[in-house]
């Protein structure tokens, strides 16, 4: 599906501005991954352009997980893909408490004799914004991340300070009056990317994007000058041309 006709069908439905849907679209089509993940779904608007560069591709398959309470949602992400004619290409998970419980029964599906095969090439973690629940996300999909895989965190600068300026006092079953002052201030996801993604020795291909999505590839082993971040900006202006122009779509 084109991302034109997808973004058409999804222009109201929460939580991917088309902006942010078109650099994940193309980053689909270029990079072709055959099994993609994707943790924390909502209303299945990012799933439905995930599905929709899949179909485009013609192979390849979409695993999202979300939380029980999701069922709840208007839309759900059944009715989003059902619209979209797009739900064979995606398995819908939900658990109780946390993707990272699916992660460990994918583990151990792909265990065998204490060596786990990976069995993705794209993971998108979209969900709790937390350091200890996306810092384990981290290092349990990186378990089952394929070498020359990608992995992209959506909500880089996202802090609870800003969330509680708005009046929350909790998200996603995070009290925030349980945490430091410090966690309070600081991004949690810029804090697992820089610390953890970049300082990973098997990472490399580092990009932040309008301090909002942060890249990173597995290439292997990887040496100390290639720890290197980009952050890039114009991505909106590219963006906005190719929309003006059309090219590609
Ligand atoms: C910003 S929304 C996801 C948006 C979606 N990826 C998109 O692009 O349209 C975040 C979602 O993560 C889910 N979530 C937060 N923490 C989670 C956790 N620990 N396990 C599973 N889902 C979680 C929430 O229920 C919510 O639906």
């Amino acid at each position: 599906m084109k991302f034109r006709k997808a973004a058409e069908q999804l222009a109201n439905i929460p939580h991917i501005s088309r902006h942010s849907a078109l650099i994940l679209y193309d980053f689909l089509i270029a990079q072709r991954p055959a099994d993609c993940i994707e943790l924390g779904f909502a209303h299945g608007a990012g799933s439905g352009y995930i599905a929709a560069a899949l179909d485009e591709l013609g192979a390849g398959h979409l695993t999202c997980v979300d939380l029980e309470t999701s069922r709840d949602f208007t839309p759900t992400i059944e009715h989003t893909l059902d619209s979209l004619g797009l739900a064979a290409r995606v398995s819908i998970h939900r658990e109780i408490n946390s993707y990272n419980w699916f992660l460990k029964k994918k583990i151990e599906e792909q265990t065998t004799e204490g060596v786990c095969t990976p069995c993705y090439d794209f993971v998108f973690i979209d969900g709790s914004k937390n350091w200890t629940i996306d810092g384990m996300a981290f290092f349990l999909a990186d378990k089952l991340l394929r070498p020359g895989g990608w992995i992209l965190f959506d909500d880089y600068d996202w802090r609870y300070a800003d969330a509680q300026a708005k009046g929350k006092t909790a998200t996603d079953g995070i009290s925030i009056r349980e945490l430091s002052a410090d966690q309070i201030e600081q991004p949690n996801v810029a804090a697992i990317f820089d610390l953890l993604v970049v300082g990973h020795p098997d990472y490399a291909n580092f990009k932040v994007q309008d301090k909002s999505w942060a890249w990173a590839q597995k290439t292997g082993r990887t040496s100390a000058d290639k720890r290197l971040v980009q952050h890039e900006r114009k991505s909106a202006l590219k963006s906005k041309l190719k929309r003006w122009t059309g090219v590609g779509h």
